[in-house]
C-alpha cells in the first residue's frame, strides 16, 4: 500500500517513547512540557506517570492535531494545559503560567505521520493535494507561495541548504521555467517537474524527497531560532531537570548537538584551541554524548522512526 492511501488517524505510534520516557524520569507531582504534542502519544505516556498532582504543558502549532490530542488526553484534563502556538513561545507561556521550575521538556520534532498522510495538508509528493505544507494552517504563506514567488537563486539556496540536494540549481531553474507558463499549485505537479530532471532513479528515495523536505523546512521556518529556543527553554529546567529532543534530519540534529555541547561547557567552534571563544561554562551534563537511535524492535513496527536521533541534557 502506498503511504498516502493509509488512514492518517491510524498513525500515532510515538517514536522512541520508551527511551524518551526513561530519560525524562517522569514522577508524580512533576511539571513537564511536551512542546510538540501532535496526536498526544508521548503526552499520554507522560500524564500516566505524573499522577497524582503533576502538570503537563503541551504545545502544538497544528490546531487539528491538538484537537485530536485534547480528546485523547481527556481522562487527564485536570493535569494538562494545551496551547495552539509555536513552541518558540514556550518561555512566554511558562512565564504567564507562573509554574514552578520544570522537571522535563520533550521535543519530538518535524511533522507527524498524521500530517504527512493527510492528503489535503500537501506535505507528500505522492499526493495530488494543493502544495501547502503548513503545520499551522493559520499561517499566511504556504509552499506554493514560495515556489511561485521566490527568486530562482533563493529557491536554489533553500533546496540546497535544507534538502542537501546536489541538483538544487537545476531544480530551481526548472521550477522557474514551468511557473512562467502558469502557477505551480499541486504536489504532484511539482513532483513531476523534479522527476523529469533525474535521468537515473536514485536508489531507495523518490527524486522529489529532498526538495519537498527543503520546502517544508522553509515554509515552517523549522530551523530558524532553534538554538536560541533550546537555550532559553533549558533555562526553565530545575537542577536535575532534563530536556529530551528527537530529531529526524541531520540539519536539525546538528543544531541540537551543538547547543547541548555549548550548555555542557564544550567547545563548538572550529578555531584552534588558543583562539577559541566558546563560553565553556558548564551548565549541564550531556546524558547522551552520542545520539540514541531506535531499537530494531521499534523499527520493525514503525519504519518511520528510522531517521530518529534522540539527545538528552540534564541541568546541573
Ligand atoms: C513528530 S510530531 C509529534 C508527535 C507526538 N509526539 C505524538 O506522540 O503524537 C511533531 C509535531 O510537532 C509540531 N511542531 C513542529 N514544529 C513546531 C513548532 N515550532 N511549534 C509547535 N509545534 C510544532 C507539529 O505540528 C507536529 O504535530
Amino acid at each position: 500500500m502506498t503511504e498516502h492511501l493509509r488512514n492518517p488517524d491510524d498513525e500515532h505510534i510515538p517514536v522512541m517513547a520508551k527511551e524518551a520516557l526513561d530519560l525524562l524520569r517522569c514522577k508524580p507531582g512533576g511539571v513537564y512540557v511536551d512542546a510538540t504534542v501532535g496526536l498526544g502519544g508521548h503526552s499520554l505516556a507522560i500524564l500516566e506517570r505524573i499522577q497524582p498532582g503533576g502538570l503537563l504543558v503541551g504545545i502544538d502549532r497544528d490546531k487539528e492535531s491538538l484537537e485530536k490530542a485534547q480528546a485523547r488526553l481527556k481522562p487527564f484534563a485536570d493535569s494538562v494545559r494545551l496551547f495552539h502556538d509555536n513552541f518558540k513561545n514556550l518561555p512566554l507561556i511558562l512565564n504567564n503560567l507562573a509554574t514552578k521550575p520544570v522537571d522535563g521538556i520533550l521535543l519530538d520534532l518535524g511533522v507527524s505521520s498524521y500530517q504527512l498522510l493527510s492528503q489535503e495538508r500537501g506535505f507528500s509528493f505522492q499526493s495530488d493535494a494543493v502544495l501547502d505544507m503548513r503545520m499551522d494552517r493559520t499561517q499566511q504563506w504556504n509552499a506554493a507561495d514560495l515556489v511561485n514567488n521566490l527568486p530562482e537563486s533563493e529557491l536554489a539556496g533553500i533546496i540546497y541548504r535544507y534538502g542537501e540536494e546536489r541538483l538544487s540549481r537545476r531544480i530551481a531553474a526548472a521550477i522557474v521555467h514551468e511557473r512562467a507558463k502558469g502557477p505551480i499549485t499541486r504536489c504532484a505537479q511539482l513532483a513531476s517537474i523534479i522527476t523529469r530532471l533525474f535521468k537515473v532513479r536514485q536508489q531507495g528515495i523518490h527524486p522529489a524527497t529532498r526538495t519537498f523536505q527543503a520546502l517544508r523546512i522553509a515554509v515552517n521556518e523549522e530551523l530558524e531560532g532553534m538554538e536560541e529556543f533550546l537555550s532559553e527553554a533549558f533555562g526553565f529546567l530545575k537542577p536535575g531537570g532534563r530536556i529530551v529532543v528527537i530529531a529526524f534530519h541531520s540539519l536539525e540534529d546538528r543544531i541540537v548537538k551543538r547547543t547541548f555541547r555549548k550548555l555542557a561547557g564544550q567547545c563548538v567552534c572550529d578555531a584552534p584551541s588558543e583562539l577559541c571563544r566558546c563560553p565553556r561554562q558548564i551548565l549541564a551534563h550531556l546524558i547522551t554524548p552520542r545520539p540514541i537511535t531506535p531499537r530494531p524492535e521499534e523499527l520493525a513496527v514503525n519504519p518511520r522512526a528510522r531517521s530518529a536521533r534522540l539527545r538528552s541534557l540534564e541541568r546541573i
